[in-house]
């Protein structure tokens, strides 16, 4: 019915149902009926109410709150290691930010206290406008993660893992295997749909995974620890291609990784990390202006974590 039918022709419609149908439609639409003596035209009034919000509901597309990522003043230690240092870090709906940095930057530690793996010593985290340690359930249920060393049920298989995460997230099956089969033809992961998880090459875990958050409602709002990082080129270009449609549909994606390739021809903004702290920021073009003499990402990169090496 939705966007078929004019609010004046449903009303005629409305009008015509005998009481004892339209009463039921209103307890399906869940009308909330108090009074015991209720008024014909009342009923058709709020059934007309609900109709019309599940159509708007049906015709908009879920959109994410700005700033989708919200990291305000987070610090993480581990005994007497800072790991990460008073960060601060927002990634908008329709943007794919890259924290770049050396082994050991806290590039990891920031996407594991983002997803609420790990809890920040001080400071806070909102996804979706949800706190990740007041509202976690919520700000999770947000988030789509794929993590540096994956351990997920090695003794599912990856068409059993898709589907068990489809249902966790609430997309119905006949959804869930459109959507499983169109990312498994893009990902040419035909060959191992049916493979136990423990049994994958690491590439094609980061496949099976990719798939897992994919059959979820999009947009996305998507944590990526190092996404290129083990595919093939053909697999790294499909993933990059689709990153940015996404991102052009309203995703939010924040990525992290030490491959400057993928960094400068895939995110819009940069997190460069050094140590824990935040040592630049920005578009290239911004960073650029700051090293007039750097030729590429990767000079910039060096010159703000240590200097470039004679
Ligand atoms: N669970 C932990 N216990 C103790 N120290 C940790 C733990 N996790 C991370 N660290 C330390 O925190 C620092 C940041 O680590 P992190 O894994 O975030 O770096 P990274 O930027 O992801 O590096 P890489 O590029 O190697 O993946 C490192 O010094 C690391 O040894
Ligand atoms: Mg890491």
């Amino acid at each position: 019915m939705a966007g078929v039918i004019d609010s004046v022709t449903l009303k005629t419609n409305l009008e015509r149902m005998p009481g004892d149908e339209l009463l039921r439609l209103a307890r399906v639409l869940k009308v909330p009926i108090v009074k015991r003596t209720i008024r014909r035209s009342w009923l058709i009034d709020e059934v007309m109410k609900e109709l019309e919000k599940r159509e708007r509901k049906d015709e908009l597309p879920y959109r994410l709150k700005s700033p989708a990522i919200l990291l305000e003043d987070v610090t993480k230690r581990f005994g007497k290691k800072t790991a990460v240092r008073r960060l601060n870090l927002k990634v908008e709906p329709g943007e794919i930010v890259g924290i770049v940095g050396p082994n050991g930057a806290g590039k990891t530690t920031t996407l594991r206290m983002l997803t609420g793996i790990i809890r920040a010593n001080s400071g806070t985290i909102h996804v979706d406008g949800h706190d990740i340690v007041k509202d976690s359930i919520l700000a999770k249920e947000r988030i789509g993660y794929i993590p540096e060393k994956p351990t997920c049920y090695p003794s599912l298989t990856a068409r059993e893992y898709v589907m068990f995460t489809a249902r966790i997230y609430g997309v119905s099956h006949d959804t869930a295997l459109i959507r499983m089969n169109e990312y498994v033809d893009l990902f040419q992961f035909d060959e191992f749909i049916n493979t136990y998880i423990g049994t994958l090459s690491k590439g094609n875990l980061q496949r099976a995974l990719l798939i897992g958050i994919f059959v979820r409602e999009p947009p996305y709002i998507l944590a990526l620890d190092e996404p290129i990082y083990g595919l093939d080129p053909r697999g790294a270009w499909n993933l990059k291609k689709l990153l940015r449609e996404l991102r052009n549909a309203g995703s939010a994606i924040l990525i992290s990784t030490h491959i400057l390739e993928v960094a400068s021809d895939l995110c819009d903004r940069f997190v460069i990390m050094n140590e824990g702290d935040v040592v630049g920021r920005g578009t290239f073009e911004e960073l650029k202006s700051l090293f007039p003499d750097a030729r590429s990402l990767e000079e910039i990169f060096l010159s703000l974590t240590g200097g470039i090496p004679e």
